[in-house]
């Protein structure tokens, strides 16, 4: 045999071996033995660099591309599903689908809603070519790179594969993989994940294809998005089984069902069995099978009719309420906080739970020592119910109250008459309220610092490396080389991180100081009309209170902010470290041709997309808002507008096409009718 033909028909057999493994869970082989396979053929291709093919299995770690996470405009967009949270909802959907047919559904698909996150895979002539995020529905961004490293994804389909498919599915991270990825960033001071959702959706995100290949991520595919060449497809259990046979991972729970008790019966097996998979479900999705049907049905604004996504109710359990401890936030907010016995719960081991505020605690008369419910769903953070009072059983339990100082620094607890917080009166020189303000600060909302996440924060910060947010630009390779565990490419990659982050727009730096009630959009306002944070601070009170969306308290919070001393040195400081303060004139001087006019972009544009629309407009000083009021000047409505587009009109609020859009950006409010 010729070393060509043994490469060939290693690469066959290790196609054969994922497949036999991720689509059909009927492995032949164990994994010493996949991996001798995989280490033949890395050989064999070392060897003869010219016999390389980039389907060829060994192939799926490249360089991260520079097109790398580039803005993706899905061929058609994916949508997302609506809730039915009961039965009942169930059932008056169901009731919408006989109405919308005129009669019952030919049958229904019920699959497990699987929580991942959604993304698109593009095969030409059944190879892989492109693979996008959700994002928006409309545009998501390229991930090419990272999915080609997930093994469940076959690079090359099997069988007579179509001309162009898209398909969509859900990538998650297997519990058992999660368990031992945490376990893993726990030993080697990494980022621990809180569910396996954000798990994968950290890892998907990933700059460093390498790391995204060692995150042994799965998929599940559910739907076939545009495809050209591909055989008559008449419903979706047909499409299911014609996506396994072309080799992509489908889960194999998914099922027909006849009817609305078929359906139910369902849900009540999914709900038996949501703990028995290696991954986490958090409902039962319910299409419509018949793809005719599903044509009749359509789509409303963002959901198609003919699906639905039964959502498990939150899960409850009971456990012990060890302590109350307290957690100061950064803005000095005072947030009481549970300790609890370890428990399982909607799919996670919860230790910590929110409660709020004392009053809400009183309210609910949850006291230390307490048994208490828990809920969790799915994302939400976990939240205690009320306390079990038949388990006090004559036990004596104190009520808590919230401590007269801050256990972090030092200085008194105030609660503000009429205010449900209490706050920490220490300032920055409270630890706790620091480390959140610099986490913030650094975080994507803020500066985006990418690697000063929160154990990299805290760590310099308890080493007195840094005291405040200026101190993060003067930081060098000596000071961070000397910390266990940081070696010469993480260094390099955060110190280039905050070399960029020296130059972002004025606007994210004002948002990052958390100034309060001066979000992103507040920001963004104030740049665009003093252009920099000298000029803001020294901005009198009535040139602020003349901004169209600046109130009173949003003045009076700025005027106390730039009074403080503190701040004052703070901003001379990031000044001194290079930090940019001031954007430059926008050429041609600041136009304000839109100012006043307040607009909601709706609909798919043509030559913008969403992000540019609203930069465009905002540019000239429009207000761009997310929902339609009497206030709103005008709705800018795309292709397949629909709720935003029906509210418009019923307020009399003007619409605009795409063309009179840029007309509008063109030559200002008149082209707006009356
Ligand atoms: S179908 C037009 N099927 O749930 C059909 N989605 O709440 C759109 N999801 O964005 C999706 N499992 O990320 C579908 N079996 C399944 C699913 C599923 C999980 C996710 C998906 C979607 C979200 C909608």
């Amino acid at each position: 045999m010729t070393v060509a033909s043994r490469i060939e028909e290693l690469r066959e057999e290790i196609r054969r071996h994922l497949h036999l493994y991720h689509v059909l869970d009927e492995p032949e082989i164990s994994d010493v033995e996949y991996d001798e396979l995989f280490r033949e053929l890395e050989n064999l291709e070392a060897e003869h660099p010219d016999l390389v093919s980039p389907d060829s299995p060994t192939r799926r770690v490249g360089e991260a591309p520079s097109s790398a996470f580039a803005p993706v405009t899905h061929r058609q967009p994916l949508f997302s599903l609506d809730n039915a949270d009961s039965l009942e909802a169930l059932e008056a959907w169901e009731q919408r689908v006989v109405r919308g047919l005129e009669r019952e559904a030919g049958g229904y698909v019920c699959e497990l809603k699987i929580d991942g996150l959604a993304v698109s895979l593009t095969y030409e002539d059944g190879r892989l070519v492109q693979g996008a995020t959700r994002g928006n529905g409309t545009v998501g961004e390229d991930i090419t790179h990272n999915v080609r490293t997930v093994s469940a994804i076959p690079l090359v389909l099997r069988g007579d594969a179509p001309t162009l498919m898209e398909v969509r599915g859900e990538i998650y991270m297997p519990l058992s993989a999660f368990a031992e990825l945490n376990e893993r960033q726990a030993e080697e001071g990494g980022q621990i994940f809180v569910n396996p959702r954000n798990a994968a959706a950290g890892s998907v995100r990933q700059k460093d294809p390498a790391i995204t290949a060692g995150r042994k991520l799965a998929i599940w595919c559910y739907q076939v998005g545009f495809l050209e060449g591909g055989p008559a497809l008449g419903s979706q259990s047909e499409t299911l089984a014609w996506l396994r046979d072309l080799g992509l991972p489908v889960n194999p729970a998914s099922e027909r069902v006849e009817s609305r008790p078929g359906v139910e019966a369902y849900v009540q097996r999914a709900l038996d069995g949501r703990h028995a998979h290696d991954y986490q479900t958090d409902g039962v999705v319910v299409k419509v099978d018949e793809l005719t049907e599903q044509d009749v049905l359509g789509f409303t604004a963002r959901s198609p009719r003919w699906a639905v996504a039964f959502k498990f109710p939150a899960e409850e359990r009971t456990t012990v309420l060890e302590e109350i401890r307290i957690n100061v936030g950064r803005t000095g907010a005072v947030t009481p906080y549970a300790v609890l016995e370890p428990v399982f719960v909607g799919g996670a081991t919860v230790t910590h739970a929110t409660l709020h505020n004392e009053g809400e605690l009183h309210r609910k008369d949850i006291r230390p020592g307490d048994v208490v419910t828990v809920r969790r769903a799915g994302d939400v953070i976990p939240e205690v119910v009320g306390p079990v009072p038949a388990a006090r059983k004559g036990k004596r339990l104190a009520k808590w109250h919230m401590p007269a100082l801050c256990p972090f620094c030092n200085n008194p607890i105030v609660t503000v008459e009429g205010e449900a917080k209490a706050r920490c009166t220490g300032g920055f020189q409270c630890p706790s309220r620091l480390r959140e303000y610099l986490f913030y600060f650094s975080s994507r909302s803020g500066m985006d610092i990418e690697g000063l996440g929160y154990q990299t924060v805290d760590l310099l910060m308890s080493n007195g490396v840094i005291s405040d947010p200026a101190d993060i630009f003067t930081l060098t390779s000596d000071v961070l080389l000397e910390f266990e565990g940081w070696g010469e490419v993480s260094v390099t990659n955060l110190l280039s991180e905050i070399e960029a982050a020296r130059d972002r727009p004025v606007a994210r730096l004002l948002t990052a100081l958390g100034i309060p009630l001066v979000g992103p959009t507040v920001a963004k306002t104030l740049v665009r009309r003093f252009r920099s944070i000298e000029a803001l601070m020294s901005a009198a009170p009535d040139e602020l209170d003349a901004i169209d969306g600046v109130g009173p308290e949003i003045v009076a919070s700025l005027q106390s902010w730039a009074a403080d001393p503190e701040n004052r040195r703070l901003i001379a400081k990031l000044q001194a470290a290079g930090v940019r303060l001031e954007d430059p004139a926008p050429e041609g001087g600041v136009d304000d041709s839109l100012a006043g006019v307040t607009l909601v972009i709706t609909g798919t544009l043509d030559a913008y997309s969403r992000d540019e629309a609203k930069a465009s407009a905002e540019e000239k000083g429009a207000k761009v808002t997310g929902s339609v009021s009497k206030k709103t000047t005008a709705l800018v409505a795309g292709a397949n507008a629909g709720s935003k587009l029906a509210r418009a009109t019923d307020l009399g609020v003007p619409v605009l096409d795409e063309a009179a859009f840029t007309r509008l950006l063109a030559d200002g409010p008149g082209v707006i009718p009356a």
